[in-house]
Parts: C-alpha cells; structure tokens; sequence
C-alpha cells in the first residue's frame, strides 16, 4: 500500500514555478506544476547524478543542465540514452499535494 505525504501547499507552486524538492526517505524527490497537475520525479539525473530541479523545463520535457540529457517529466522516460527516472504518485488533498512513498 501506498503511503502518502504532504510536501507542499498547492499555493507554494505554481504554473510555471521552479520544482519544489524535498527530501523522501533520502531520496531527493522534485515535484511540479505542469499546466495545473502536479508530477513527481526522482531528482537524480541517470546519467551522473546531477540535480534535475537545476535543469530547463519545456513543457514536460525537463533537460540536465549538466550534459544535456531529457526526461519527460510525466513519465519519467528518459529521451536520451540513459535510464528513466523513478516516478512518485502524487494526490491533492484539500490544498495540500501530497506525494506517495513507497513500502
Ligand atoms: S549528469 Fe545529467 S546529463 Fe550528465
């Protein structure tokens, strides 16, 4: 079973916003707005490791800022030659968006 918690207010971000990143069971987990519906995705580049919530974000398409690589931040699919990146479900719960955790 899934156990969610709450990482942000829906206020704290918004369209367009910078990634929140919070700490999941030391896990850096980066969750954003895209066009109204919150995603969460591991904040670890696959290819070296490097942060993601640094990265550009076009549409759901955020690049590395490091070497380049893309990732659908829908999906967690990886558009260049390395691994996906892990997803988390997210819920909103009143003004709260909560991210699940996995048991
Ligand atoms: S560390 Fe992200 S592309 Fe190399």
């Amino acid at each position: 079973m899934t156990e969610f918690i709450t990482v942000a207010k829906t206020d704290e971000l918004k369209v367009g916003a910078p990634p929140i990143v919070v700490d999941i069971e030391n896990t850096w987990v980066a969750i954003y707005n895209i066009d109204g519906e919150y995603f969460a995705i591991e904040d670890t580049c696959t290819h070296d490791g490097n942060p993601l919530a640094e990265g550009t974000v076009e549409g759901n398409i955020v690049t590395c800022p490091r070497h380049g690589a893309k990732f659908d931040i829908k999906t967690g699919k990886c558009l260049s030659i390395y691994a996906d990146v892990r997803t988390y479900q997210v819920r909103v719960v009143g003004d709260e968006i909560q991210v699940g955790r996995r048991k």
